[in-house]
């Protein structure tokens, strides 16, 4: 496994540059308002991925950008009620990504898992409950990593908290604008615990 890491990111003259301990590997330049679609690049893994998967695929955004920072060969598993565009080495489900994901669904597990389950700017309520929560665990590699986007400081509450904590342990966390993006592992994992 390589040992790129993400550190930051910033924005200089409307160009949104993601720094890695290797350096800036990524620039984008959004056509407009950048501030709110940061959390885009935070949900770019910090590995290459060998079986990915996007629940809330929408327009493949951050498998995409894996694949400028990790390699064209990465491909992405994507489930989304409303897909609006695809990109060719994805493979996109059109269904709810809640009954997906429910056990027997996939038959291999994913050593990255993107949660980014959005109905306008709320994230959906069913993604911190205990059955959504313990289907990911069991589709999860053993040494695999799930990141979550939600928006809002007030959803990392105590009691969200502890529902977490009964299945994953807290890898690292990232806040970009008013988004948070929780980085989960299996529970006997060593973490790096970070918030920035
Ligand atoms: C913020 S967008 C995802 C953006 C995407 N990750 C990307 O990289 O471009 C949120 C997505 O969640 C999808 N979504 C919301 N509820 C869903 C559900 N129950 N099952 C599957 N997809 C859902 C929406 O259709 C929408 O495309």
């Amino acid at each position: 496994m390589s040992t790129i890491k993400h550190e930051n990111v910033t924005c200089k003259g409307g160009t949104v540059l993601l720094h890695t301990n290797a350096g800036i590997v990524h620039g984008v330049k959004p056509a407009e308002s950048w501030a709110g679609y940061l959390y885009w690049l935070l949900q770019v893994p910090p590995f290459k991925p060998n079986r990915m998967l996007m629940l809330g695929y929408g327009l493949g955004t951050v498998a995409e950008l894996t694949r400028k920072i990790w390699g064209n060969d990465v491909a992405c598993l994507g489930i989304d009620v409303e897909v609006l565009e695809t990109y060719p080495q994805d493979t996109v489900v059109r269904e709810d990504a809640f009954y997906w994901i429910k056990d027997g669904k996939a038959f291999d597990k994913f050593d990255y898992i993107v949660v980014d389950l959005f109905k306008g700017r709320n994230v959906e309520p069913r993604v911190f409950t205990d059955e959504f929560l313990g289907n990911l665990k069991s589709n999860l590699s053993p040494e695999g990593l799930v990141s979550i986007h939600f928006i809002g400081a007030e959803l990392m509450n105590q009691e969200n908290k502890e529902l977490i904590e009964k299945y994953f342990k807290v890898d690292r966390i990232k806040t970009v604008d008013t988004s948070w993006v929780i980085f989960l592992k299996h529970s006997e994992n060593k973490a790096e615990y970070s918030i920035n």
